[in-house]
C-alpha cells in the first residue's frame, strides 16, 4: 500500500479590524489629496487604524480566537503558530510568541515570517510543508499588520494606501479526500529591496535623532515600479500553481488576491481571463492591510457563505522584497 502525505485543509477562519475608520476625506484634511484622486487611482474609500493602546498581537488574538471557534478546535490542540507580519509588537521576540501566550497555547512552536504583503501566503506555504511532512497536524496561520504606525502622514503618495488588520486560519492535516492546498508557490527578487522599504530602524541604520527628524522610520515606495512588477509577477505565479494543480482558470470559483489597489486587481484578473464577479475586492473598505489582506478577505467570503464544499479558490499576493506567491485550494 502506498502512503500519501496528508493534505492541508483550512478548517476555520477569523478576522479582526480596528473600529476606528479613517475616510479619504479625513486624510484630505491632513495632506493635499482628495477622495476623487484616491478612489479613482486606488479604489480605496476608507481604512481602519489601530487605537494607540493596542498592538498587532491584540488584533491577531481576536482574529485567532474567531478562527479557532470557527474550526471548533481547542487552543490546546494546536501544534504550531506561524504568523506573517512585518509590524510585530517588538523587534524581538516574534509576534507569534506574544500571541501564543495571549491565546494560552501550550506545547507549541511559534515563529514569524516576514514577507511583508505576502506574509500570509508565506506562512500558509510553510505550514503546508510541516503538515505534508507529517511533523504537525494542527496549525494557526495568521497574517497581521499595523502599517499605520509606519506611515509618514505628510507623504500623500503612501499614507493614503494602508490600513490595519488581522486574519487567521486554522489549518489541519487531512489524510483522505482531495480537499486542501493543491499547490502553493513562493518567489522573491531581492534586487528590488529598496523599491519598497523602511529606511531606518534596522541594523543598517539604527534609530537616531537624525533618522527620526528625516522621517526615515516610515514607508518609502516607488509605487509605479511596484505596480508594474506586481501585475506581471502575480499573473506568472498564478499560472504556475494552477498548472501544478492541474486546474484551469474556468475551474476557479473565486480568486482572493492581495488587496493593494483595485487597478492592480482588475489588471491581474483581465490578464488571467477571470471575470471580476469571481474576484474578491474589499480594498475599498480596508485599504492595503499587508499580510492581513488575504485572510481578512477569505474570512469575509467564507462567512458570507460564498465558498461551498468543493470550490476551488486561488490566492495570490505581492509585496516588499519583492516577495510574491500564490496558492490553489480546494475547500
Ligand atoms: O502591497 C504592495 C505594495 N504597494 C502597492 O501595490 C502599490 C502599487 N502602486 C500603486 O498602487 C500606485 O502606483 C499608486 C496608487 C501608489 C500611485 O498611483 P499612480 O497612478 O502610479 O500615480 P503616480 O505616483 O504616478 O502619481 C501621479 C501624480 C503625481 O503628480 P504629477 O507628478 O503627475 O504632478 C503625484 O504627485 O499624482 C500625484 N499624487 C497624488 N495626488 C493626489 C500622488 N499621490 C497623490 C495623492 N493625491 N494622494
Amino acid at each position: 500500500m502506498t502512503q500519501t502525505s496528508p493534505r492541508s485543509v483550512i478548517r476555520g477562519t477569523g478576522s479582526a479590524v480596528p473600529s476606528t475608520v479613517v475616510t479619504n476625506d479625513d486624510i484630505a484634511k491632513i495632506v493635499d489629496t482628495s477622495d476623487e484622486w484616491i478612489t479613482s487611482r486606488t479604489g480605496i474609500r476608507e481604512r481602519r487604524v489601530l487605537e494607540k493602546d493596542q498592538a498587532a498581537s491584540d488584533l491577531a488574538r481576536r482574529a485567532s480566537e474567531r478562527a479557532l471557534e470557527d474550526a471548533g478546535l481547542a487552543v490546546e490542540e494546536l501544534d504550531a503558530i506561524i504568523v506573517g507580519t512585518c509590524t510585530a509588537d517588538y523587534q524581538f521576540p516574534s509576534l507569534a510568541c506574544v500571541l501564543e501566550a495571549k491565546l494560552g497555547a501550550k506545547d507549541v512552536f511559534s515563529f514569524d515570517v516576514n514577507a511583508a504583503c505576502s506574509g500570509f501566503l508565506n506562512a500558509l506555504s510553510v505550514t503546508d510543508m510541516f503538515i505534508r511532512s507529517g511533523r504537525i497536524r494542527n496549525a494557526l496561520v495568521v497574517g497581521t499588520d499595523v502599517l499605520s504606525r509606519f506611515l509618514d502622514w505628510q507623504d500623500r503618495s503612501t499614507c493614503i494606501l494602508f490600513g490595519d488588520g488581522a486574519g487567521a486560519a486554522v489549518v489541519s492535516a487531512s489524510d483522505n479526500g482531495d480537499r486542501g492546498i493543491l499547490s502553493a508557490r513562493l518567489q522573491t527578487d531581492g534586487s528590488y529591496a529598496e523599491t519598497l522599504y523602511i529606511r531606518a530602524g534596522g541594523s543598517k541604520k539604527p534609530a537616531t535623532l537624525e533618522t527620526v527628524e528625516k522621517r526615515e522610520h516610515s514607508i518609502y515606495m516607488n509605487g509605479k515600479e511596484v505596480f508594474k512588477v506586481a501585475v506581471r509577477s502575480m499573473e506568472e505565479i498564478s499560472r504556475r500553481v494552477l498548472d501544478e494543480a492541474g486546474i484551469c482558470v474556468d475551474d476557479l470559483s473565486l480568486v482572493v488576491p492581495h488587496q493593494a489597489n483595485r487597478r492592480i486587481i482588475t489588471a491581474l484578473a483581465s490578464r488571467l481571463g477571470i471575470p471580476m464577479e469571481k474576484v474578491i475586492v474589499n480594498v475599498d473598505r480596508y485599504g492595503n492591510t499587508s499580510a492581513a489582506s488575504i485572510p481578512v478577505a477569505l474570512d469575509e467570503v467564507r462567512r458570507q457563505g460564498r465558498i461551498a464544499d468543493g470550490d476551488i479558490v486561488l490566492l495570490n499576493a505581492f509585496g516588499a522584497g519583492f516577495a510574491w506567491g500564490a496558492a490553489v485550494i480546494r475547500f
